[in-house]
């Protein structure tokens, strides 16, 4: 199965993330927070061959949607707009980008736990934040190569987290599958897998390691 999927956000990961799904052969729709005339020409030289369309438009017809706005934008997002979608949420809080997000400013929980809880209707897969824009393309491997990297999958719908690892594993990355939504609270900045470029095996055991 290849669902179409709607990429929110046409900045520096928006772009990035839309790319290696084209290249892995998914019809791919790119929005910001407005008229797509005005990312049209971004797309066009960015993105050659995804269509820039309204967020509304591009998530209708869309089997997954990724979140790759900036997490100040997020509580203003609407959730009706994704209501019964899997959405791939590759944000991440920064405060000294995002300043203080009361939503977000909570120690117990994950960014991701929160988002889910606003997104009450979608389900909502963890995975994407933790690799730069500029090294999702360089660092995408075929199955099986010795150096392909690991990317982190955490969510609480089984469904969702097939789909969205099996997106993973097409675009060029071994998809390790963590337990639940919560566990995504590892995949954040300054966890131990943040930015980090690891095999599954290391990726598995710096998980290991942190927990242990
Ligand atoms: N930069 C990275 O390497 C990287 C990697 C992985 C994950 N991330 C995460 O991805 C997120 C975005 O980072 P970025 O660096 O790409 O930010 P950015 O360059 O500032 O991109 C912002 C984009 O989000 C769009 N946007 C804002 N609100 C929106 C909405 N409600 N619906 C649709 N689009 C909306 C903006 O559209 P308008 O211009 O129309 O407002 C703009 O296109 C952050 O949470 C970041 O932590 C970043």
């Amino acid at each position: 199965m290849t669902p179409r999927i709607a990429v929110l956000g046409a900045g520096h990961a928006g772009p990035a993330i839309a790319r290696v799904a084209i290249a892995a052969g998914y019809p791919v729709s790119v929005a910001a927070s407005g008229d797509p005339e005005k990312i049209a020409l971004i797309t066009s030289v960015l993105v050659p061959g995804a269509e820039p369309r309204w967020a509304a438009d591009a998530v209708r017809d869309a089997g997954v949607v990724v979140l790759s706005i900036p997490l100040h934008r997020f509580a203003a997002f609407d959730p009706g707009l994704v209501a019964g979608k899997i959405v791939i949420d590759a944000m991440n809080y920064w405060p000294p980008i995002d300043g203080v997000q009361e939503l977000f400013d909570d120690p117990r929980y994950g960014s991701s736990e929160i988002v889910q809880r606003r997104l009450a209707r979608s389900m909502v897969v963890k995975t994407l934040n933790h690799i730069g824009y500029h090294e999702l393309e360089e660092e995408l491997r075929p199955a099986g190569a010795p150096d392909r990297r690991a990317l982190g999958v955490a969510g609480d719908d089984p469904g969702a987290v097939a789909v969205v690892a099996d997106v993973v594993e097409r675009i060029g990355y071994d998809a390790v599958r963590l337990d639940g939504l919560r566990e995504g609270r590892r995949l954040q900045p300054g966890g131990p897998v943040f930015g980090v470029s690891l095999s599954r095996g290391q990726f598995e055991r710096a998980l290991g390691a942190e927990a242990a």
